[in-house]
């Protein structure tokens, strides 16, 4: 591999969230942010080597930095590449016409029940090609990575057979831009190809989930677990055959209904409990004495016109929290983070601090990549975004995304 080192300078404020790391992104306060004034980083082979205030920075470590380019950063300021922690990014055609049914008072379950929802989306994407749903999934990434995503978690789940998730995850591994975790969701709902629900988990448990851990294409595995779609019971076998298989878990649950999906998966470990609205407070005490990190998913609550999770009651007690847009084509058709932050600060009661970690550090807990990327400290990689103005713009204007430069493994990426 070709040596590369840069240092990155002309940074008026960067955001290190060393004190978030060290306290595990939990109960964090400004201070946390870990904010460094006329900063000066130095990235060798897309890590972090060096980072801290440019005038401690003495000369003869500039020499001994060997061959390296300098970039200025124009005075921006810096925070380290937003982890974009639950998204299901590919998928063909869209419901634009199930949102205006929604709003005259159909619910989403009533949708499903009729082959809408989740299975319109499964009938364009099986019929969409490899090639064509790369098109589609490709721009989206720009787009998440125009607003500062580094790090993108992609979701299989429009497929429900192995033949058409293949495609999914593979389309997915195929993306250019930022660092890709795929998660296998083949138990997204009921398959058109089986007569029900525990058929199809039948076949999940034993051909899929193995081809899927043999064939190495997914880092993580999600199931829906909710009325009308999987119960407890099919849960229960789908997280004892992936740990059997060695894969890091992550469920939908609490999302429409107090269900006990995340009491369930709380047995196992879970990198995350995603959605988590109807989540009780028994619960939320278990979760803050685990290493589980709640995703919360603001957006796919407003679209749906639903409550918003106890982010409040999660954080004072110490729960560490991840934020995300849960972009899919049905409960939440947007990428757009600055709308989730909003939403986290005006109707969960998040402070920016909160919002920043839970994007960051968060988002990196829930997908198991904390000790790489969330931060911009020591030895993780040189993953940032830097724009314009002061950290406490952010999250401010719904739909404005100041960033003017993206940096992954210290390249360039936007
Ligand atoms: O996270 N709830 C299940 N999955 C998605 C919605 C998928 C869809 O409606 O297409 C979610 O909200
Ligand atoms: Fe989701």
């Amino acid at each position: 591999m070709q040596e590369s080192a840069y240092v990155f300078e002309e940074i008026a404020e960067l955001l290190s969230m060393s004190g978030a790391e060290k306290g595990g992104a939990r109960n964090v306060t400004d201070e946390d942010l870990g904010i460094i004034r006329d900063a000066l980083m130095v990235c060798r082979n897309g890590r972090i080597e060096w980072v801290g205030e440019k005038s401690k920075f003495k000369a003869d470590q500039i020499r001994a930095l060997g061959n390296h380019k300098t970039v200025s950063l124009g005075n921006a300021t810096v925070l380290p590449g937003f982890v974009e922690c639950h998204t299901h990014l590919v998928f063909a055609g869209n419901r634009s016409e199930e949102f205006e049914w929604r709003m005259q008072g159909q619910t989403y379950q009533e949708i499903a029940a009729k082959g809408g929802g989740i299975l319109s989306t499964v009938r364009a994407t099986r019929e969409a090609s490899a090639h064509e749903l790369q098109r589609l999934a490709q721009a989206r990434a720009d787009r998440f990575a125009r607003q500062g995503v580094t790090t993108l978690e992609v979701k299989s789940g429009y497929g429900l057979n192995l033949e058409s998730e293949r495609k999914i995850l593979e389309v997915a591994s195929r993306l250019s831009g930022p660092r890709i975790v795929k998660t296998y969701l083949g138990p997204h709902s009921r398959s058109p190809d089986h007569p029900d629900l525990s058929s199809y988990m039948n076949e999940i448990l034993e051909r899929d989930l193995p081809e899927i851990a043999k064939a190495k294409l997914a880092d993580r595995v999600d199931i829906y677990i909710e009325k009308g779609f999987f119960d407890l019971e099919s849960a229960h076998k789908f997280f004892t055959k992936a740990r059997e298989l060695g894969l890091p878990i992550a469920a939908h649950v609490e999302q429409l209904s107090d269900f006990g999906g995340t009491e369930l998966a709380m047995q196992f470990e879970p990198l995350s409990v995603d959605h988590v609205v109807y989540v009780t407070e028994e619960t939320i005490a278990k979760l803050s004495r685990s290493q589980t990190t709640a995703v919360l998913l603001p957006a796919s609550d407003f679209y749906l016109k639903m409550k918003y999770p106890p982010a409040r009651e999660m954080l004072d007690r110490g729960v560490r929290v991840a934020l995300s847009t849960d972009f899919n084509p049905g409960t939440s058709p947007t990428q757009d983070l600055s709308l989730v932050g909003v939403l986290a600060r005006v109707e969960m009661k998040m402070k920016l601090a909160e919002v920043l970690t839970a994007f960051t550090l968060g988002g990196a807990w829930a997908l198991g990549r904390a000790h790489e990327v969330g931060s911009l400290t020591v030895g993780k990689f040189c993953d940032f975004s830097a724009f314009e103005g002061r950290w406490q713009d952010l999250f401010y204007s719904v739909g404005e995304h100041p960033v003017h430069s993206v940096y992954k493994g210290g390249e360039k990426i936007v």
